[in-house]
């Protein structure tokens, strides 16, 4: 049953033109598709010709004009046994029903709109087809509907005509896109929307007209969204010479949809939470949040549409790429350092945890059973990561050269990771086979380093090892090619030139990158003519996405915390000491958190001038990423409790100088949502939690002025928030005038419902099942189920209650709504991906729940895949 990358062969059919004419209807939609197929001469002559189809009804099907028997289609399938030998026209006729349609995948309604989702598979639950990425058509959609009901009418491409259908209350619009692309880059939306209109010149002189396509009522809240479409235009040209190319450029909020957007050509669609935004109800959070998906599905037009993937197993192809592109985009938006931090955090947050857990997969898997368990951090952030260092290890030039070549090359075609990765060895004249591991291998590699100063000689040995645990079906791995940025830190801070020995040295090429390629399990360096006490300071900017173990002392990473020239592994220093001191109360109740005392203040005092790094400092390790650290038998009561009393502890030392930073901040002018004001009320905030942590009365009182007094959502939640976590009254006050103040605003509510699901206490479990039949609360619409119990999911003292209820109340909310929608049924499930690090009474209590959704009846292949691989 599972696909496999070693069974892809060629199609045997190619299409060389799509016609559809869709004529809507609420629950009876009909769709004619008139399809020019010829043999694919690469393909197996007089091989019969397979269409997919999921849930469909033909209710007509012509062959070169000529009748054909329905009795050919299944639901799920449309085959031909002895085609023509040359090119035919495949006629078919299809009715589906968008408003039964609660996957959200192929066309259902959302709000009062119709609207698509295609990848990976939804294609073929609107018409028969060729649903795989390698079949590349040009499309020309005839789209019809009632006015009234639906006066917009979208399609990919360019608009081409339009106009009423006599006799009726109906009209209809042609599109016709240019550019031929695979199914899954299909959309038509239509129905009652406004528009913030706008228009962008290319670089080729080429007038494209913008549109944001929101609810009516909306348009004030798109602003945003349109300028950073315009700015990720403009960048994209800049930064790698791509221009867009079409006419028009439309993006649509819909309310209802399972992820983040789609980029279909021409026509993005996206969760309204990506795009709506004002700064009554966005927090700065969601500002980054639409700047890096509009961006990021923008980005899509190049390394996902005009070169696309060959198979799914290249999901990582056009996803890896374009979240790196969409992280150099914001990088360049803002500070650079801090969103390396920020990404980072993600990665070691998801990404890690993917891959120490029952799921891990490698970045091109090599089997699948549900293409849609794989849109993962791995595939996306991982994807990133790898790319990252092709540029660190072929360096900017070579990599701008082999991108050139790679759009060059590639352009129209449906490619591979091997044919991305051949770009850049022909650039760089480098073999790149050793590092194509990262592609193939699953895990996270642990890199250990260990130092020996000799006095006498002043040499500093380095010794490297890697190592990567096996994940399942992965017993054996083979050293990756790890690039270490590095430097060697003096005491003072100074930077201690980089000579190594004959022996036992690094290459010219390392040394011009400042960049250790550690590319075997072990390897030796020796540094010459080293000062005593010199730190070397390892993985700047976090260089490769491994686990770095070194023999730093304490000592040692305040040194760099303060000193090192690399942002990012001051940050990282600080994140290091802060987990020691927890993970040794863990453990012992040791652990003083005394000794930070200086250069904590320090990083409050540098919080002045870079606001957004010293959030990002206090903000300490979550409790995933100690448990993680822990690594076996972890009580999430015992991690919880030792990280709150460290925050405690920070917040009583540093009380004086987080007051003072608060009382600072609220002398700052109006809300503007950009990286300098962002990064002040991070830190604030920061402040605030820390203070509150150390006393809660004071912070109480400082959390409900600001909460009061806020002209802002950034600041009203995140004093929402510090209260959240004091129980009592003002608590409950607090998120009922919340509730009262936004209760006509759905994904302000989804806050609410968030802050709900986090709280760390025996309650919430009550609480959130009190909440699941709140009037604002549906199962039908993923955002409200991943607000209240994506978010419960991620509590990690409650979702893993000793008593096991936590895991219950996940794995009901799983069986009741897979029936539904199996792909957020199979999204919630990710809850469960660090259960094997547990103790073994919640482990035994996790496994059963597991064990409970597997044994249900009619299982979806979506959360059947992710429970049987979760128990494997
Ligand atoms: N290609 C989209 C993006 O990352 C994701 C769409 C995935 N949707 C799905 N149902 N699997 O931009
Ligand atoms: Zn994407």
């Amino acid at each position: 049953q599972p696909v496999r990358l070693s069974d892809y062969r060629v199609p045997d059919y190619l299409v060389d033109a799509v016609a559809l004419d869709i004529s809507l209807d609420r629950t009876a939609t009909r769709v004619r598709s008139t399809l020019r197929l010829r043999p694919n001469p690469e393909g197996v002559a007089g091989a019969p010709l397979d269409l997919d189809g999921d849930e469909l009804v033909a209710t007509a099907l012509r062959l070169d004009g000529a009748a054909l028997d329905l009795a050919l289609a299944t639901p799920d399938r449309l085959t031909i046994a002895a085609p023509p030998a040359g090119p035919f026209v495949l006629e078919v006729e299809t009715v589906i029903d968008p408003t039964a349609n609660t996957k959200l995948m192929g066309l259902y309604r959302s709000g009062s709109a119709y609207c698509t989702q295609c990848e990976a598979e939804g294609f073929r639950r609107i018409t028969y087809y060729l649903d795989r990425p390698d079949v590349l058509s040009v499309f020309t959609t005839r789209i019809e509907a009632e006015r009234d009901d639906a006066p917009v009418l979208l399609g990919n491409g360019n608009p081409v005509e339009a106009g009423a259908v006599e006799g009726t209350g109906r009209h209809y619009a042609v599109w016709h896109d240019p550019h031929p692309k695979p199914s899954y880059l299909f959309a038509v939306v239509s129905g009652r929307l406004d528009a913030l209109r706008g228009e962008f010149t290319t670089s080729e002189g080429r007038r494209v007209a913008l549109a944001i396509w929101v609810e009516p009522g909306k348009v004030g809240q798109a602003g945003y969204a349109l300028d950073a479409l315009k700015r990720s235009m403009r960048w994209d040209e800049d930064a790698f010479g791509r221009a867009y190319d079409l006419d028009v450029f439309n993006v649509v909020a819909v309310s209802d949809f399972n992820m983040g957007a789609m980029e279909n050509k021409g026509l993005n669609v996206f969760n309204d939470k990506y795009v709506l935004a004002s700064p009554e109800l966005a927090t700065d959070a969601d500002y980054a949040g639409i700047e890096t998906v509009i961006a990021h599905e923008y980005f899509h037009n190049w390394t996902g549409n005009r070169i696309t993937c060959r198979d799914w197993f290249q999901l990582s192809l056009k996803e890896g790429l374009t979240v790196f592109r969409d992280q150099e985009f914001s990088a360049d938006q803002r500070s650079r350092p801090v969103k390396r931090i920020a990404d980072v955090r993600v990665l070691r947050a998801r990404q890690f945890a993917e891959d120490g857990g029952p799921m891990a997969h490698s970045v091109r898997p090599d089997s699948y059973s549900e293409i849609n368990n794989f849109y993962t951090a791995t595939i996306y952030e991982k994807g990133a990561e790898i790319i990252r260092m092709v540029r660190t290890l072929v360096g900017p030039d070579a990599f701008a050269r082999g991108l050139q070549h790679y759009f060059d090359r590639f352009d129209g075609t449906a490619a591979t990771v091997e044919d991305f990765l051949g770009c850049f060895a022909e650039a760089s004249g480098r073999d790149l086979a050793p590092f194509f591991r990262w592609y193939v291998q699953a895990g996270t590699p642990r890199v250990t380093a260990r130092t020996h100063h000799d006095a006498a000689t002043r040499t500093l040995t380095l010794d490297l090892a890697q190592d990567t645990a096996p994940t399942p079906g992965q017993g054996e791995k083979l050293p990756f090619v790890v690039p270490l940025r590095f430097g060697l830190v003096l005491p003072d801070g100074a930077e201690q030139p980089v000579r190594t020995g004959e022996d036992d040295g690094l290459s010219d090429a390392e040394l011009a990158n400042d960049t250790i390629e550690l590319a075997t399990a072990t390897r030796r360096i020796r540094f010459e003519d080293v000062e005593p006490g010199t730190i070397p300071s390892l993985l700047r900017d976090f260089s490769a996405p491994v686990r770095l173990v070194t023999d730093a002392t304490d000592a040692d990473l305040l040194t760099l915390m303060t000193h090192d020239t690399d942002a990012f592994n001051r940050w990282d220093a600080a994140q290091t000491v802060l987990s020691r001191l927890i993970i040794a109360r863990v453990r012992d109740g040791g652990g003083d958190p005394e000794a930070l005392r200086t250069v904590f203040a320090a990083v409050v005092r540098t919080g002045r001038h870079d606001p957004a790094f010293a959030a990002q400092v206090l903000a300490l390790p979550s409790e995933g990423e100690l448990a993680r650290e822990i690594g076996r038998d972890v009580d999430p009561d015992a991690v919880h409790a030792a990280r709150e009393a460290v925050r405690g502890a920070v917040g009583r030392m540093l009380a004086a100088e987080f007051r003072a930073v608060i009382a600072e901040g609220a002398a700052a002018g109006p809300y503007a949502p950009d990286a300098a004001g962002a990064g002040r009320r991070a830190f604030r905030n920061a402040a605030l939690s820390l203070l509150a942590a150390g006393d809660p009365a004071l912070g109480a009182a400082q959390a409900r002025a600001q909460f009061d007094g806020a002209d802002n959502m950034t600041d009203r939640v995140a004093a929402l928030a510090v209260l959240s976590l004091i129980p009592g009254e003002a608590r409950e006050a607090a998120f009922a005038a919340f509730y009262e103040r936004h209760a006509a605003e759905p994904l302000v509510i989804d806050k609410w419902f968030a802050l709900q699901a986090s709280i760390p206490e025996r309650s919430t479990v009550d609480r959130v099942r009190r909440l699941l039949g709140h009037p604002a609360f549906t199962l039908g619409v993923p955002n409200r189920v991943y607000a209240l119990l994506g978010a419960f999911g991620a509590n990690p003292t409650e979702f893993n209650r000793p008593d096991g209820a936590g895991y219950d109340l996940v794995a009901d909310a799983v069986v009741t709504l897979d029936g539904r929608n199996p792909q957020v049924a199979a999204r919630l499930l990710g809850a469960f991906r660090s259960w094997r690090l547990l103790e073994p009474g919640r482990r035994a209590l996790a496994e059963a729940a597991l064990k409970r959704i597997a044994a249900g009846p009619d299982l979806s292949a979506d959360v059947r895949e992710i429970t049987s691989r979760s128990l494997g």
